[in-house]
This record gives C-alpha cells, structure tokens and sequence, in this order.
C-alpha cells in the first residue's frame, strides 16, 4: 500500500494527547496542506494552527464532520477524539456519547464518502479483570469493567463489522498508556506516568494515585506516532487482524518509575495515594503479547524505560529552564 493513495487527512482529537504530535508528524510526512486538524472547544497550540489548516467540529453532530470532508475533499481520518477512562467513570454517558456516536458518524461519513482508509485506536482497556494480565494475547477475553473500556471494545467490532461489511479499510491498534512531553493527557489512568515527570522537574515530588506497585504497559510519543503511521501503510493483503492489534513497548511498576527518574534527579520524592483509578489499572493488563503486529506490519518499539525516562528529563528540562513549563 503506497502512502500516496492517502492524499487528504483529517485528524480529529488534534488539540490531545496524541492527536497534537501525530499532527505534526503527519504533516511532515505528507505536506502541511493536506493534513487538516480538527478539535472540538481546546485553543489549538501555535504549531497545530501555523502549520497547516485548523477547523472546529462536534464528532456526535455528523453534520459537523461532512461539512470539513466536503470541504478539503478528505479521503483519510485519524480519529482520535476520545473521553478517556477516568473521565469517562465520571461522565459514562458522555463517553458513550463521544466514543460511540463520534465512532459511528466518522465511519459512516466514511463510508458514505468511499474514503480510503480509517484509523481508530482501542486501548488496553477494551480488556478486564478475566483476562489475562501477563503477556496478554491477542486473542483474549474482551470484558472490560469501565464504561471506556465498553466503548472500546464495542468500537473495535464496529470498526471489524464495517471493513467486513463495507469494505472500509479501518485500522486500529490498542494502545497502552501514552507518555508525552508536549501536551498533557486529559482524563486516563496511565496519566501519573507523565505528570509525574512534570512534578519531578518543577517539585521534586509527586503523589501518585496508583499503588508503587501497579504494573501496566506504556509507550513513548514517538513509538505511537509510528505505529499508528506504520500501521497506516501496511500492505492490506498481509493484515489478519484489522482495528484490534495489541501494541507493546515497555511495563513497569509506578515505583520503577520513580526509581528511574531519581537515576537523574536523585532528590526526587514520590508518594502513593492510590484514589478510584487504582481498580480502574487493577483491571489491566500488566504486559501484552503484541506478536501479531510484529508479524503482519512489522511493528518493532524503539524507547525502552531508560531511553523514555531520559529522553521525558531532556526535554521538559530544557522547557523548565526557559519558563516554558
Ligand atoms: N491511557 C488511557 C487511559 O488511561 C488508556 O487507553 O484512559
């Protein structure tokens, strides 16, 4: 699959997590044009609105989505607008809302409008407290206990039904927690595994709402920018698997954690006070077998703990230093 039957893509979720990186990265890959951002209510950051076209949009209000298609003649989504999982315990019919009817109407203003590709990400949290949580296959228990990680699931069978169905070449991978130095996470479990580089860099000390021991999977920005990327221009014919891949890179413990940064900040103190995301990381996994990506589209991490942690120190402390954080 070359990546020039790609020609026009929109990103929803652009002003988040993951959605302000790959923006970028996209646009770098395939020209500032024809990459067009989309947000909801969030002020996008200088570099999303200077490098390239900026919109607004309601992914429950289809209307709103078809209008942007239309109008840049898009052939391509990233759709990344999402409630995340500690949000969504708070609000679960938002993120019904969100997560499933947003889902829908991008698929089906996909559809409608015979585009080439979809990516969706699913999460770690499509699974629950039965699955496995060691090396957690591919093919597993899929009963999850948040109402994000029910959007999730649901969301990677609607995805399969409509490649199955339609035709649509849907993708999608399921993303561990995401570590960023560039634009907070908004609302997840994983989000200590981030805040707590900003707190040891302005504070020296963190509290963190899960126990020193909970162990769950994550993966450095650049590492989700590429699979999601990677995944993209696969070659069709060799994926079995279509909106559900389970993705690895590292797993370690909050206290590993902690114990890797003091490597660099050795005054660096961390406590716990686990609040209601501890049952939240409880029912993930602790580690996935990501065996199928590696072999159908070649998936390979390149940032391990180390390489994260010291890479998180870097640049965060250069934007500290200039009172840019
Ligand atoms: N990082 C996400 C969350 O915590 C998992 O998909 O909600």
């Amino acid at each position: 699959m070359a990546k020039s039957d790609m020609t026009k893509i929109l990103v929803t979720g652009a002003c988040g997590q993951i959605g302000s990186e790959l923006t970028l990265a996209l646009r770098r890959r395939y020209g500032n044009e024809n990459v067009i951002a989309v947000g909801h209510r969030t002020k996008p950051s200088e570099a999303l609105c200077t490098t390239g076209p900026f919109e607004y949009i309601d992914v429950t209000r289809r209307e709103t989505i078809e209008e942007v298609v239309r109008k840049y003649k898009i052939d391509t989504i990233y759709h990344l607008a999402a409630i995340l999982s500690a949000v969504g315990e708070k609000k679960p019919q938002l993120a019904w809302e969100v997560n499933m009817n947003g889902l829908y109407n991008v698929l089906e203003v996909a559809r409608e409008y015979e585009m080439v590709r979809v990516f969706c990400p699913s999460s770690i949290a499509a699974f629950g407290p039965e699955t496995p949580r060691d090396n957690t296959p591919q093919e597993t228990v899929l009963r999850p206990t948040t109402m994000y990680g029910v959007t999730k699931v649901a969301g990677e069978l609607l995805c399969n039904y409509y490649f199955i169905r339609f035709g649509l070449d849907v993708r999608g991978v399921r993303y561990p927690g995401i570590i960023s130095s560039e634009t907070l996470p908004g609302g997840g479990t994983t989000d200590y595994a981030v805040e707590i580089f900003y707190e040891a860099i302005k504070h020296k000390r963190y509290t963190c709402f899960v126990r020193e021991d909970t162990v769950l999977p994550m993966m450095y920005m650049p590492d989700c920018i590429k699979a999601a990327i990677d995944l993209m221009e696969a070659d069709l014919s060799r994926l079995k698997h279509h909106a559900d891949f389970n993705l690895s890179a590292m797993s370690f413990s909050a206290g590993e954690l902690a114990a890797e940064i003091r490597k660099h900040i050795p005054e660096f103190v961390c406590e716990y006070k686990p609040d209601f995301r501890q049952a939240i990381a409880d029912s993930w996994p602790r580690s996935i077998d990501d065996s199928a990506a590696r072999q159908e589209w070649g998936w390979e991490p390149e940032y391990d703990l180390a390489a994260m942690t010291a890479d998180m120190l870097e640049k965060l402390g250069r934007r500290y230093a200039e009172g840019r954080l």
